[in-house]
């Protein structure tokens, strides 16, 4: 799919990968809504993005933006679901005693999960997206290289990138012909993300790091192309299929980032 005179949702347009993606798709003559629920910092191109703010962890909110995309754009032909976080934390640890615990459990899935199979499902809906010619359309989940291999204090955001992967994997059989799904799974990407997960100015990254730029390269080379997966790593590219060849790799890079973390609650805890 060319990436070019495209009616466009993107989510998580204010920061990081989301924030990239947004100015390299404003150079391609297309309409871009830009979601996130702080608009402010979404970058500024008039008549081309339009910022447009939505808690996409709430079904309303992602109606609405439906909704609104209809009734303004008459549908869109590519969304990228790409809003996410993480909390790192010691699963444990979480207090079982207070009802919190339970919604804190449910906010990261109700962002990271399903407001992507609820906004895939509108997407395919024929009257909030009609499509009567049946023209390909495209839709792509930002998932991570944690959907396969395990990073220790980050259970809960690796499950449900994981459950999200299981449903991409199983809907594909199902899915509208016209419909091209795109799964990517990024490595560690300096942006907010591993602050705001851990609330901590300068967290330790894991071993593979990337610049979110090339991540947003990386997505838009995917859809010109229509690939159906998107490893924007290429070292990651190479090494996932050894780890699947011989598991013990990828054991050794998760015990190997346990202890690197329990090094760092130590020094900090220290302090
Ligand atoms: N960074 C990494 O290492 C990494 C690696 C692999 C995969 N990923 C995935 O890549 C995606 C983007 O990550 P990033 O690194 O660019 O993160 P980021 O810099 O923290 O940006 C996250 C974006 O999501 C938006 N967002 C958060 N909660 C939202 C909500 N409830 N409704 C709507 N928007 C919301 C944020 O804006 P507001 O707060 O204003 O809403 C922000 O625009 C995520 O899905 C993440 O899981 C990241």
């Amino acid at each position: 799919m060319e990436a070019s005179n495209l009616r466009i949702l993107l989510t998580g347009a204010s920061s990081g990968i989301g924030w990239h993606l947004a100015r390299q798709l404003a150079r391609k003559n297309n309409r871009i809504l830009a979601v996130s629920r702080n608009i402010a910092n979404i970058p500024a191109c008039p008549g081309v993005i339009f910022p447009f703010s939505a808690d996409f962890s709430q079904p309303s909110e992602i109606l609405r933006t439906f909704r609104y995309l209809k009734e303004n754009w008459g549908g869109i032909d590519l969304c990228i679901a790409n809003a996410g976080f993480a909390y790192r934390e010691i699963f444990d640890q979480i207090p079982l005693d207070k009802p919190e615990a339970w919604e804190h459990i449910q906010k990261i899935y109700n962002l990271n999960t399903l407001g992507q199979i609820y906004a895939v499902r509108l997407f395919c809906d024929p009257v909030l997206n009609p499509n009567p010619e049946g023209r390909e359309k495209m839709f792509v989940s930002t998932l991570s290289a944690v959907a396969m291999i395990p990073l220790p204090y980050y259970a809960l955001y690796c499950s449900t990138k994981s459950g999200l992967d299981g449903f991409w994997k199983t809907y594909r059989y199902e899915k509208a012909p016209w419909l091209r799904l795109m799964r990517v799974y990024p490595v560690a990407t300096r942006t907010k993300f591993f602050q705001r997960a851990s609330q901590e100015e300068n967290p330790p990254l894991p071993l593979l790091t990337q610049p979110a730029e090339s991540v947003a390269k990386s997505i838009l080379r995917g859809i010109r192309h229509g690939r159906s997966k998107v490893y924007p790593s290429k070292i990651f590219a190479l090494a996932y299929p050894l780890m699947r060849a011989f598991p013990c790799l990828s054991q050794l890079y998760s015990f190997n980032e346990k202890q690197k973390m329990q090094r760092h609650f130590k020094k900090t805890m220290k302090r």
